[in-house]
């Protein structure tokens, strides 16, 4: 059976997700108007905006309307983008390039950076609570704000990032190292697919698949990830590459090699396909995108 193409419908989503996020965040000349502009430079036009692509996949196997979504989309990338613009500060990672732009703390300033960071995630739950206005039960919604409040704090990225931290300059054992990357980066992504599924309350049946496949991926997504940082240059991926030897990172290509996190990535792929196989899609066509996501993810180049 052929497929539809994925380029024109990523391209539509990924405008979708711009404009909500236009209307979500303050207008730049909203006082503080320094702390918006900052917060717009986060988290405006820029980035692959994967996980918004895994909420609109996954709400559209079950038919959930566009307005929902886009309120969970909101919600994940808000949360993504603040845990960047941390990750980046000195502190953390040190990192003076993001998404072809100066970091947040070199273009406005470390103590602005850390604002833009709290302002984007309370800025994501609020984000979820219109979820409500846009027809998903509050039923519904409870969960969903308490999935989200999971992946991205100290059980989810946040605690992932403290793993990443500590274990900065030791080699993990495997276990240990599969652990840090599903919390910091796992966590978040899991989430994304399944609030996407959790707004329609005919989802509830292929949870557990949905689960199997998004903690493929991922994991997938990190350790792709790992490898991009070795193999691909700094303007491709718009981030400096390169860093995690520099700055002895625990990661799957320091642990395995670059052939056997290769390998890896493989295996996670097929075992996402698996899961999806085992879903119970309303519209099929949900079920198709999460697939090619997850090709995308595992596939790309930057
Ligand atoms: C980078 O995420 C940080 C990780 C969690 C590995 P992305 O590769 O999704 O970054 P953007 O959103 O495309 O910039
Ligand atoms: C970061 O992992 C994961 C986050 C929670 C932001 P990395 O530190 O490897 O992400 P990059 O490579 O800087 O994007
Ligand atoms: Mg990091
Ligand atoms: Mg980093
Ligand atoms: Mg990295």
């Amino acid at each position: 059976m052929t497929q539809p193409a994925l380029a024109p419908w990523l391209l539509a989503r990924q405008q979708q997700v711009e404009k909500a996020l236009d209307k979500l965040l303050p207008k730049a000349n909203v006082e503080p108007a320094a702390l918006h502009e900052a917060m717009r430079y986060a988290a405006m036009d820029g980035g692959k905006r994967i996980r918004p692509m895994l909420a609109y996949a996954a709400g559209e196997m079950f038919d959930v309307p566009a307005g929902a979504l886009d309120t969970c989309a909101c919600a994940v990338e808000c949360i993504h983008a603040y845990s960047l613009v941390h990750d980046d500060l000195p502190c953390m990672d040190n990192d003076v390039l993001r998404r072809g732009k100066p970091t947040v703390h070199v273009a406005y300033g470390e103590a602005q950076a850390m604002l833009v960071g709290d302002g984007l995630q309370a800025l994501a739950f609020k984000s979820l609570t219109q979820a409500l206005e846009a027809g998903v039960a509050a039923q519904q919604l409870v969960p969903m704000v308490n999935r989200l409040a999971d992946a991205a704090g100290s059980l989810g990225m946040v605690g992932g990032q403290a793993l990443d931290i500590a274990a900065t300059g030791h080699a993990l054992p495997r276990p240990a190292l599969e652990q840090m990357h599903q919390k910091k980066t796992g966590a978040l992504l899991s989430a994304s697919v399944m609030l996407g599924a959790m707004c329609s309350p005919h989802s509830a049946p292929s949870h557990a698949a949905l689960e199997a496949f998004a903690g493929a991926i991922g994991l997938a997504f990190q350790v792709v990830d790992d490898i991009l940082d070795v193999v691909a240059d700094s303007a491709t991926l718009g981030k400096t590459a390169g860093k995690d030897a520099e700055h002895n990172k625990a990661t799957y290509v320091s642990l395995l090699g670059l052939d056997e996190a290769r390998r890896l990535a493989q295996q996670l792929h097929e075992q996402a396909h698996a899961a999806l196989a085992s879903t119970q899609p309303g519209n099929p066509a949900g079920l198709v995108r999460l697939g090619q996501l997850a090709d995308f993810i595992c596939d790309r180049r930057s």
